[in-house]
């Protein structure tokens, strides 16, 4: 698809959203959150990185080949209702009030994580951008305390920091590690960059936050074969991975809830069950990617290009070495939605 192509398809999905948002409303009577802003990484990029110069991109075939429009950009692709919010990087004034998606593929808490892809927008780069929104926004709305108040019924959304653990201290080249900056001291940087943000966002207006924790990165199969431990997730990243989850939730709940009365914070639960996803009946491919993955000397897990996946789509947990299939998305929205679900 052209860039016009794109284009046009970017302010038809806008309509489809106005379309079905006004149908909800008028069926429910109740409008839950009017607006959505998505912060964070490629789990969530919906096209930010297009234009940019990066290694980070998802807008090839075979990406996109279960979307009715083929690729978009889109990491992953069928995550509930948050489809329809389009990219910062393309965003008409028409649809800022229904909600934007800043996040970048490659990105991450601290600026520099992910600079060994190329570029990306940080997650200060994309509160950033959040805030000539809100500008914008204003001028649309052209009442400040109205904006105020509308602000503070949407829904803010934010997945991020797998980058800081896979492209930053985890990375074949990473300065942190061999600097003996241990895994918790780590995790503590990560804390402190990540709680001046939440409180960016609030002091921007937010008050209704779902944040979630950063996924298994050491079962990623991209990181499988990095490691080379043939099927065994790498528990070291784990590990590490975990001990940022326990000291966000510590940061969230005796920290940020007791400071910021006013706002509202959840954790989706994206932990897969042991048991493994639901309806696979235990025989999920958790460990190897759907299509054929680059492995020697790249480390971004991409698909290669026009390679044709695999068939069984919807047996495997991840269609690359890092981004889940949209079946495995069915079940992340499902959680997302169940937490989600106690910010109204
Ligand atoms: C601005 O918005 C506030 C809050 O919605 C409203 O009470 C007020 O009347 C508005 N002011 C004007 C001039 O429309
Ligand atoms: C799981 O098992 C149920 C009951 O035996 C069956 O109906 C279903 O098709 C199975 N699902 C898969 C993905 O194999």
């Amino acid at each position: 698809m052209g860039l016009e192509g794109s284009k046009v398809f970017l302010y038809v999905i806008c309509i489809i959203f106005l379309v079905l948002e006004y149908s909800r409303r008028v069926a429910a009577g109740d409008p839950k959150f009017p607006c959505y802003f998505i912060f964070g990484d490629s789990l969530l990029d919906v096209g930010n990185n297009n234009r940019l110069n990066t290694g980070a991109k998802a807008n090839y075939l075979p990406y996109g080949i279960d979307y009715p429009q083929g690729p978009t950009g889109r990491f992953t692709k069928d995550l509930g209702f948050d489809n329809f919010i389009p990219p910062y990087a393309t965003v008409k004034e028409k649809c800022i009030l229904t909600g934007v998606n800043y996040a970048s593929g490659g990105s991450g808490i601290l600026d520099k994580s992910g600079q060994n892809l190329g570029e990306r927008f940080s997650f200060n780069k994309q509160i950033r951008n959040h805030k000539k929104v809100i500008s914008r926004i204003k001028t649309l709305q052209g009442n400040e305390t109205h904006t105020h108040d509308y602000l503070k019924k949407c829904l803010y959304m934010a997945q991020t920091g797998s980058n800081d653990y896979i492209n930053n201290y985890f990375a074949p080249v990473s300065k942190d590690k061999t600097n003996n900056v241990t895994p918790d001291q780590f995790a503590i940087i990560l804390i402190n960059q990540f709680s001046r943000q939440l409180n960016w966002l609030y002091k921007l207006g937010g008050r209704k936050f779902s944040i979630s924790n950063i996924g298994q990165v050491g079962c990623a199969p991209a990181q499988i074969t990095l490691y080379g431990t043939g099927n065994a997730c790498i528990n070291e990243m784990n590990d590490a991975v975990n001990i940022f989850n326990v000291k966000k939730n510590n940061l969230i709940e005796n920290i940020l809830k007791s400071k910021l009365t006013d706002a509202k914070f959840v954790v989706p639960d994206l932990n897969i069950p042991t048991s493994g996803l639901p309806q696979s009946n235990g025989t999920a491919v958790t460990n190897a990617a759907c299509c054929k993955v680059s492995t020697k000397g790249d480390t971004r897990g991409l698909c290669l290009r026009r390679k044709i996946p695999c068939i069984d789509r919807n047996r495997y947990q991840f269609f690359d070495g890092f981004h889940p299939t949209a079946y495995a998305n069915l079940f992340y929205s499902r959680q997302m939605m169940l937490a989600i679900s106690q910010l109204l």
